[in-house]
């Protein structure tokens, strides 16, 4: 969950780091540091803090030196302590590396280690400088040295690695966590992830896992674990740089709630072959399962909803990180559907290595563009939304749920299907304008301590992610419920003024969905509800467009993402970074 990078080439590396960590920011904040190697000096800077904060006090930019790494944390192993911020270097002061993952035999190697290395941290990456100080003392030789390593760590790692005796090279290591080379000219980056050097280069070559990659100002080198050298094409990534720009909004986060009403349009322009073979698939009469996590479950919820309500087709959907029961339930007669936004989650991935070898098909959907999910994937849909900054998914879940449309309008033939998704764009418009009636709704919010979000059938998953939305960038309980279920428990907690959002359509969920808001109000709640058409149960009215009963989630969960992050800024939250989470979920 942390951002890792190198730098080699003619140019000072730290600006460069520099403007990378901030690029990077997103996965990781809580604190960073770089090391550059100048005049036969390994030089790091490290702290704890925002990287503006870190750079005002220690001048990251002001290092000297033309080959560097950088790392910008989210604490797994270890407090937020300089100590524990990377790089982390070895006894001898001779290597430095940043680490990405996590390596779970740790503790039996400090064990190992310590009666010869001096510890200075809690982290389990410190143990890797450590063993690669004691082998290459004996191998003399990096890619020797790296193999032998990589080969003592267990659990999932990333790595970028310079060694002081060899100013003109820098190293990645692979193993079930991203790591990209990105091509300049005259220089070479290696990164966790594209958004770090994409103001630099969008020419990458993707490394797959077990690669060990030797880079240097004008030339790459990737060898696999076993030793053989693999020769890999440079592939051109369409992210221009002004996509990762806040433009003229103050935050990511709502210039990507902005960018719905197009980037919807993104999502469903998907290669016609392609698509077509994703829907051959989804009839062949295979079991079909559907995995996700956080928003992206939700999706995977909703598109379940969709297969079996309108397509008549079973499916289950599962949490990624419970996938053990449902592998179980799978053979080379089943299909997974992975989605995600990153294709990097750990759990989905681990989902996916758990039945992969038992021949069943993966058809996935996501949006980063050489994710391990694409990689490991047999058909797949891209999101086409660009690069999502802000933490919490915004613009890439309503293009999932743009794909799910396209694929149960097509499976149904529905009626001017594709009239209803040519559509979505302007029907979001609309229901963005919202944002200027939202002011008492947000202090109303900001004065709670805990909010219900109700919804039935397709109007659950949007209950939960409403909830979640709120939760992560407000910092308020929030729980987003089947509202029938309400009087089985939950009612007990309605106090006098609590709020509870009603997701409420002018549906076949109209009815009973209202009943459920009396017996809420009639406890004290104040109730607001999202719908085409006002009810004197609703204290506050959100007033969504009427549109096709298929087409309100997408339309109801904008007045959602607004309620979120206007309440985060009414809190002086950060919304683009909140506390304690990461963009994508890498450890398990
Ligand atoms: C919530 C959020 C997370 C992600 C989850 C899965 O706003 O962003 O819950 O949805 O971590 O991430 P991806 O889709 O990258 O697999």
């Amino acid at each position: 969950m942390c951002g890792i990078i190198g730098y080699i080439g003619n140019n000072n590396a730290s600006p460069i780091l520099l403007q990378s960590l901030k690029r990077m920011e997103y996965r990781g904040y809580d604190s960073a540091g770089i090391a550059t190697i100048n005049d036969n000096e390994l030089i790091v800077r490290k702290d704890i803090g925002r990287i503006d904060q870190i750079n005002e006090k220690i001048k990251f930019d002001a290092v000297k030196g033309k080959i560097g790494i950088a790392h910008t944390r989210w604490a797994t192993h270890g407090t937020v302590t300089i100590e524990n911020s990377h790089p982390h270097v070895s006894c001898n002061e001779e290597i430095a590396l940043v680490h990405n993952g996590i390596i779970d035999n740790y503790m039996q190697l400090r064990e190992e280690l310590s009666t010869k290395h001096n510890f200075k941290s809690e982290t389990d990456t410190e143990i890797i400088a450590h063993l690669i100080e004691e082998e290459y003392a004996k191998r003399k030789e990096p890619i020797e040295t790296l193999k032998y390593v990589s080969d003592k760590l267990t659990g999932s790692f990333a790595l970028v690695v310079i060694f002081k005796d060899h100013v003109n090279e820098i190293y990645g290591v692979r193993k079930y966590a991203p790591l990209i080379i990105g091509k300049g000219k005259k220089e070479n980056f290696i990164a966790s992830d594209i958004v770090s050097f994409i103001d630099y280069t969008d020419n990458v070559i993707f490394l797959e896992d077990k690669e060990i990659a030797k880079v240097t100002i004008n030339s790459v080198k990737i060898i696999n674990f076993d030793g053989k050298e693999i020769r890999r094409g440079v592939t051109h990534v369409a992210w221009e740089a002004a996509d990762v720009s806040k433009e003229e909004f103050s935050h990511h986060t709502i210039k990507e709630i902005h960018e719905q009403n197009s980037t919807v349009n993104m999502a469903l322009k998907q290669d016609k072959v392609g698509f077509n073979n994703f829907i051959k698939e989804l009839t062949s009469g295979k079991n079909i399962f559907i995995t996700g996590s956080g928003s992206s479950y939700h999706i995977a919820l909703i598109f379940r909803n969709m297969l079996t309500r309108f397509a008549k087709i079973s499916a289950q959907a599962f949490l990624s990180s419970e996938a053990e029961e449902y592998s179980e339930l799978m053979d080379d007669n089943s299909i997974l559907i992975p989605i995600s936004q990153s294709g990097e989650t750990a759990d989905l991935l681990e989902a996916i290595r758990k039945v992969k070898n038992k021949g069943v098909k993966i058809l996935s959907i996501y949006n980063t563009v050489g994710s391990s999910l694409s990689r490991m994937s047999d058909l797949s849909m891209n999101l086409n939304c660009g690069p999502e900054i802000g933490v919490a998914a915004t613009k890439s879940f309503t293009a999932q749920l743009a794909i799910v449309y396209k694929i149960i309008f097509n499976l149904c033939q529905m009626e001017n299907g594709d009239k209803k998704l040519e559509g979505l764009s302007s029907n979001i418009k609309e229901v963005l304008d919202i944002k200027k009636s939202l002011h008492q709704i947000i202090e109303v919010l900001n004065e709670s301590n805990d909010v219900y979000f109700l919804g039935r059938s397709i109007h659950h998953p949007i209950a939960l992610e409403g909830a979640l939305k709120l939760k992560e960038l407000a910092y308020i309980h929030a729980e987003g419920m089947a509202a029938g279920e309400l009087k089985h428990g939950t009612l007990a907690l309605v106090e006098e003024g609590t709020p509870a959002i009603i997701i409420n359509p002018m549906d076949e969920t109209y009815r009973d969905t209202i009943s459920n808001a009396i017996e809420m109000k009639s406890r004290g709640a104040k109730i607001i509800g999202i719908s085409s058409t006002n009810n004197e149960v609703y204290d506050y009215w959100i007033k969504i467009p009427e549109v096709d009963n298929s087409i309100y989630p997408i339309i109801e969960i904008i007045p959602l993402q607004l309620l979120a992050y206007f309440t985060a800024i009414r809190r002086k939250n950060n919304p683009d970074y909140p506390r304690n989470l990461a963009k994508s979920v890498t450890v398990k």
